[in-house]
């Protein structure tokens, strides 16, 4: 079992999220999530092993705001993003939205995600599950970011889209996969294995 860093952006497959979480607990992960704040438009982070009275627990669902916590930083305080790198085996992001995708390609760190990517020890491994429209997953940008992020990455797991008609009522590949094959390649990624499946999937 695992300590599982799992990652949620501004993808509507957010709303997945609460079930994904709860779906790697009963493999018997431990699992500690980082949201965007475009994330918490699709679900609602109090929602998640709240503490007792309904309020978000920070130790389970993390917001950039715990790494801005407003009074001036003071030597001896945490850094929010290298404590959660430390504790992490494996860092999963699902869903993984185009901007987040473009921000990991660039070496962009402007958000505790992005900042946990960015100083992410390289020899662990990373599994990624893009999601979004159709049209912005075959846009260039897309196969250019993943193959950026595998030449930069040790070791990146894809678990590509799938097909479906997607939130925005437009058919066709861009959806998060689902949750089973969500865990069974993460597990896959921690035994060691090679998710065979293409960067580019595009026309
Ligand atoms: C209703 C709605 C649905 C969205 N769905 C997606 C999506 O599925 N995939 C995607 O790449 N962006 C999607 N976006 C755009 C992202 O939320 C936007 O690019 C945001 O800035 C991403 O921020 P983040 O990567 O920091 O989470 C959606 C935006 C809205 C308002």
């Amino acid at each position: 079992m695992a300590k599982v860093l799992l990652g949620a952006t501004g993808s509507v497959a957010a709303i997945r999220v609460p079930d994904l979480y709860a779906a790697l607990r009963r493999e018997g992960h431990e699992v500690r999530i980082i949201a965007t704040d475009a994330s918490t438009y699709f679900f609602d982070p109090a929602q998640i092993d709240p503490l007792p009275g309904g309020a978000r627990n920070p130790e389970v669902v993390t917001l950039d705001q715990d790494e801005w916590p407003g009074e001036r930083w003071k030597r001896g305080d945490p850094v929010l993003h290298i404590e959660l790198r430390r504790w992490a085996d494996v860092l999963l992001v699902a869903p993984l939205d185009a901007g987040t995708l473009a921000k990991f390609a660039l070496g962009l760190c402007d958000n505790c995600l992005s900042c946990v990517y960015r100083a992410w020890d390289r020899a662990r491994p990373i599994v990624l599950a893009p999601a979004m429209n159709t049209l912005m997953w075959q846009h260039p940008a897309t196969s250019r970011h993943q193959e950026q992020i595998a030449a930069d990455m040790d070791e990146v797991h894809w678990i590509g889209p799938i097909e479906k008609r997607l939130a925005c009522d437009d058919v066709g590949l861009g959806a998060m996969a689902e949750i089973p094959q969500i865990v069974s390649a993460l597990a896959d990624a921690l035994a060691g294995g090679l998710i065979e499946l293409p960067l580019w999937s595009g026309l």
